[in-house]
């Protein structure tokens, strides 16, 4: 199939022409239904295509189904990053802990307000921050933590408040992967200060690009809002809807950072199925466990006790000494062989720009660094046909079996 598709390995958004073949399983494929289609096509009919009454029911249901007092619907899961950080009054010099284990959106966002970010390793039994490592790294300017809920499996929150309320720190969880994540029985999205939520493409819930902050704090929420769009006193919806024109004032210089209704009609009808589809990611991860437990890799962290997992992200780890290929050459005859694979993630601090700004030593995170050399994510969509998942199995035997010299490479010729 030839076309102008978003698709890239990483999982980072590259807009190019690229030729799908027949066969390709693609790496976290939105699942979009009819309900979502025919809602976009009423909101264009509608005339109101940005920020309105769509966003607005999008929130309202958001923080029904996290139970947090308010949810503000943006653009991004960094827009949302960036905008708690500047909510919590974080700036220049101050020092932002967080996990080298994540995309780049979370440190990133630590730059842009003036900060710097402090990472402390991960705990290899989750692959979330090490809550013991963390009082080690506080100092006078710390100000937040940012846990991530890597892959969907919630960070041990309680561990973190208890240090944060020692020192006084705010917790702004990077909860990109954790719609439906639960911590002691409540949703990650109502605890402590603030969390957000991603909804690009390859995420549980899709809008295509979009993101969603939940707090409880009521005066954030006010100055998130109007930080979101513009720095306006008045959201276009204020403006423009049947109820008359206001003026509008800048008090304060803000970003362009506002979920459209467009994105909130896909949003909407995602959101409603998303318990029953989180029903199928946990029958394709048993099934996935069931068959890679007798192959030689690592199979994901279980799930710790008291939490719900999102399951946004099933990581095997491949290690050359185990598996008798390395994790890049197994990605590649996967991808020869038609399986979209990710990398959650190379640690930050191996990146250029951190390595370098920050002089870190590849070592300095062993753990992170140890999953960053061996992680690879497979396909887990609710898209993938029960056939789809037996091929991935198969096709991550047959490459193992071949690695450890048991069998030859079967004739892809007609599958790649
Ligand atoms: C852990 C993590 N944080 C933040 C983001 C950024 O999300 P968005 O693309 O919605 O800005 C991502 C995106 O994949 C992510 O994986």
């Amino acid at each position: 199939m030839n076309g102008f598709l978003n698709y890239s390995q990483s999982g980072l958004l590259s807009t190019c022409e690229v030729v799908i073949k027949k066969d390709h399983i693609i790496f976290g494929s939105p699942n979009i239904d009819q309900e979502e289609i025919d809602e976009v096509v009423e909101c264009l009919k509608s005339g109101w295509l940005s920020t309105g009454p769509r966003v607005k029911k999008f929130e309202k249901a958001f923080s029904e189904y996290t139970g947090a007092k308010h949810a503000l619907a943006v653009n991004s899961c960094t827009a949302g990053l960036h905008l708690g950080l500047l909510a919590a009054g974080v700036g220049h010099g101050d020092e932002v802990i967080t996990t080298p284990l994540t995309f780049g959106a979370t440190a990133n966002v630590i730059v842009h307000v003036g900060a710097i970010p402090i990472f402390v390793d991960v705990d290899s039994k989750n692959m979330n921050i090490d809550p013991d490592q963390i009082e080690a790294a506080i100092t006078p300017r710390t100000k937040a933590i940012i846990p991530v809920h890597f892959a969907g499996h919630p960070c041990d929150l309680d561990a973190i408040i208890k240090i944060a309320e020692k020192h006084d720190l705010w917790v702004l969880s990077d909860a990109a992967h954790a719609v439906e994540s639960r911590y002691k029985g409540k949703h990650v999205g109502s605890i402590k200060h603030l969390a957000v939520f991603s909804f690009y493409v390859t995420k549980n819930l899709v809008t295509g690009e979009g993101g969603m902050i939940t707090t409880n704090i009521d005066f954030w929420t006010e100055k998130i809002k109007i930080l979101a769009l513009h720095g306006l006193n008045q959201g276009a919806w204020d403006r423009y809807s049947d109820e008359g024109f206001k003026h509008y004032q800048v008090i304060l210089p803000g970003f362009k950072y506002n979920m459209m209704d467009m994105q909130a009609a896909l949003g909407l009808h995602q959101l409603k199925k998303i318990e029953t589809r989180l029903k199928r990611r946990e029958a394709i991860w048993a099934r996935y466990d069931e068959a890679f437990a007798k192959m030689p890799c690592t199979l994901p962290p279980r799930p710790g006790p008291n939490v719900r997992h999102a399951r946004h992200l099933y990581t095997l780890l491949i290690d050359e000494e185990d598996a008798g290929i390395n994790r890049q050459d197994f990605q590649n005859e996967l991808h020869k062989r038609g399986i979209g694979t990710g990398i959650h993630f190379i640690s930050l601090h191996l990146h250029p720009y951190y390595r370098n700004r920050f002089n870190f030593k590849s070592d300095q995170f062993p753990a992170s660094k140890f999953i960053s050399d061996r992680t690879i994510s497979l396909p887990l969509s609710t898209k993938l046909t029960d056939s789809e998942v037996e091929r991935v199995i198969q096709t991550v035997g047959s490459i193992l079996r071949v690695a450890a010299g048991t069998a030859r490479f079967p004739d892809v010729s007609n599958v790649a």
